[in-house]
């Protein structure tokens, strides 16, 4: 069992890290965990060429978004955690989505079909925002609906997801969050 996390947080002691860090504990116990902190990769921006469409594979120079897409091919499942940001995710994460679109779907014939089924996921958000305005699409709600599209576009099977609430610097994590990561850690290694 292979497991890649993606922490979408420039914050590495913050509440989306936090609970990423609890899901890799539990998952290394299963396998092995790969760890991306997305703030700290170098990506070029996605030039919006298409050039991918015909045969996969980015055009641009290759960079750290290529490390991840390998990581991620070779993966039996894939952890993605963010703030949220304008009620989206963070730019730098979504930039490893934006430069790696043919590694979820390609388009043959034109029509998008998924590619890595048979993949778990699993998605953390952390938001300012106290529940239940967490999940509105202005706030967790919005980076959520964002991650689940790129996730299913892969036709990845999405086992669960963890919701900060009301949480920033300085602000104290909500007691249960380990029990949750335990529990969707267990469904994503079962
Ligand atoms: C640039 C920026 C934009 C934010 N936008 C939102 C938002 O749209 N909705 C929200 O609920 N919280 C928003 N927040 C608050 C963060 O989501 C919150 O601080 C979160 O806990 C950060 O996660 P972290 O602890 O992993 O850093 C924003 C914070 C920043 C810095």
């Amino acid at each position: 069992m292979k497991s890649v996390i993606l922490n979408g947080s420039p914050r590495k002691g913050g509440a989306t890290a936090t609970v990423l860090k609890a899901m890799r504990e539990e998952l290394g116990r299963g396998g092995q965990v790969e760890w991306f902190d997305a703030y700290d990769l170098d990506i070029e921006p996605c030039a919006g060429c298409l050039g991918c469409r015909p045969n996969g594979d980015c055009v641009q120079p290759s960079d750290d978004a290529q490390r991840v897409r390998a990581a991620i091919s070779s993966a039996d499942a894939l952890i993605v955690g963010t703030p949220a940001y304008w009620g989206n995710m963070s730019a730098p994460l979504k930039l490893i989505f934006d430069r790696n679109v043919t590694l979820f779907e390609s388009f043959e014939k034109g029509l998008p079909s998924p590619k890595l089924k048979g993949k778990k996921a699993a998605l953390v958000v952390a938001s300012g925002a106290p529940w239940p305005f967490n999940h509105l699409p202005d706030s967790g709600g919005g980076a959520a609906r964002s991650l689940r599209k790129i996730l299913r576009a892969g036709g990845m099977k999405i086992e669960g997801g963890i919701f900060v609430s009301g949480i920033g610097p300085g602000l104290p994590l909500p007691l249960g969050l380990a029990a949750k990561a335990r529990r969707i850690s267990e469904r994503l290694l079962g």
